[in-house]
């Protein structure tokens, strides 16, 4: 089969032919048959996160499933699936704590870009190839823990379903499981691009009075706004005050940064009011570090959160978004604003890079 290779960080995906060796016990062969490119995509290529090569990248899609290997008990060939970067244990302590993105074994296998059973599957030019996030779906095909991919409805395009994994899950769970915004609350959103329009929309699903949407691209403010934004602001040295401005002064109730600058997390923590809460979903380099003005975040008793992959439980949310989706609260058609096919695996890249919004999807 025909996968998109990062031999060298900062050179382009090579799309080769690769071998992939049959599921083991647990795991899954999937044909993938959409992908959505991603920021955390985008970060490995370019060398933001050293990471060892080689790598098949690619970790928010959708396929079939065509092979499963012994012991499987959730999937079935013939099901259609979301793939899930965080294929927990369910027996440590934060899955027992019902905190699946948690779980102790990601931070040995699938942070490590290792099958939670720290196999490799893929192989090209005599060397083994690491599958990013334990999921590797820049692939024709794809073999993944049963973990790592979730039971959806046959009914759904498989376009539709490419960033519900990754983009869909992160905003909108960052809304609803990590700051549980309540209806009538104000919320800033600080980058409207493949999560940041998913904040905007789980803010209007969560029923916000106000939200506001921050981004340098005045397409992806535009966009923004068809997702439910009420006021957009262009990003930049103004930004705060006109944050401020549209909330008579107080700061918004919640302030979700996306991008995960050190520049943009100041700003959440200044554009959120007394007693508001910062959400950072954003990662930048991986050596990044933000300063915090210490006595105003005690004195104006704000809060800042991180939050991973929605912090909640992607077997229970993932089919949740597809109902949503169904009942036509959820967009996601209107996310994907490119199409790709594998060959052009870099011009997805370079176009998420130069900022051209909402999200590129592979199809295969
Ligand atoms: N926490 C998680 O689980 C999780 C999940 C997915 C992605 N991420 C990370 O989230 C970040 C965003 O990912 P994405 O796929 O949405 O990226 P994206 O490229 O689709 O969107 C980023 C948006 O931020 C805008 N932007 C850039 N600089 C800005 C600034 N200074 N102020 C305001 N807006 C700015 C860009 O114009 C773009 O619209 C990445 O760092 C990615 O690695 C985290
Ligand atoms: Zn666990
Ligand atoms: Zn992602």
């Amino acid at each position: 089969m025909r996968a998109a290779v990062l031999w060298s960080q900062g050179d382009p995906l090579s799309v080769e032919e690769v071998e992939l060796s049959p599921p083991g016990p647990g795991e899954v062969r999937v044909e993938v048959k959409a992908a959505g490119v991603c920021h955390s995509d985008l970060h490995p290529a370019r060398g933001d996160w050293k990471m060892r090569t080689p790598v098949v990248l690619g970790h928010e899609g959708a396929g079939i499933v065509r092979e499963v290997g012994s012991g499987v008990t959730t999937l079935a060939v013939g099901d259609h699936i979301v793939f899930c970067w965080t294929p927990a244990c369910g027996q440590c302590p934060s899955c027992a704590d019902h905190r699946p993105v948690l779980c102790d074994r990601l931070d040995k296998t699938t942070y490590r870009n290792k099958l939670p059973s720290g196999e490799s599957h893929l192989r090209a030019r005599d060397q083994a190839l690491a599958p990013f996030l334990s999921t590797a779906c820049f692939a024709e095909q794809a073999v993944v823990a049963q973990e790592g991919a979730i039971k959806v409805s046959r009914d759904v395009a498989f376009e539709a379903l490419a960033s519900l994994g990754c983009a869909v899950l992160t905003g909108v769970g960052a809304v609803t499981n990590a700051a549980k915004v309540p209806a009538g609350a104000t919320v800033a959103v600080i980058g409207a691009g493949g999560v940041g329009l998913n904040v905007v929309q789980g803010a209007v699903m969560a029923g916000a009075a106000r939200v506001i949407a921050v981004d340098p691209q005045p397409a992806a403010l535009a966009l923004a706004a068809t997702f439910g934004a009420t006021d957009v602001v262009p990003a930049g040295e103004n930004a705060v005050a006109a944050v401020r401005d549209l909330t008579r002064g107080r700061g918004a109730d919640f302030v979700f940064d996306t991008v995960g600058a050190p520049s943009t997390l100041t700003d959440a923590l200044a554009a959120v009011k007394k007693g508001g809460t910062v959400v950072l979903t954003g990662l930048s380099r991986t050596d990044a570090q933000a300063s915090v003005s210490m006595f105003p975040f005690v004195m104006q008793e704000k809060t800042l959160i991180g939050s991973v992959y929605g912090s909640g439980e992607p077997a229970r949310d993932i089919p949740r978004l597809v109902s949503q989706y169904q009942g036509g609260t959820l967009k996601l058609n209107e996310l994907v604003a490119r199409h790709y096919r594998l060959d052009d695996i870099n011009a997805a890249l370079d176009a998420l890079a130069a900022g051209a919004g909402a999200r590129g999807v592979i199809r295969m």
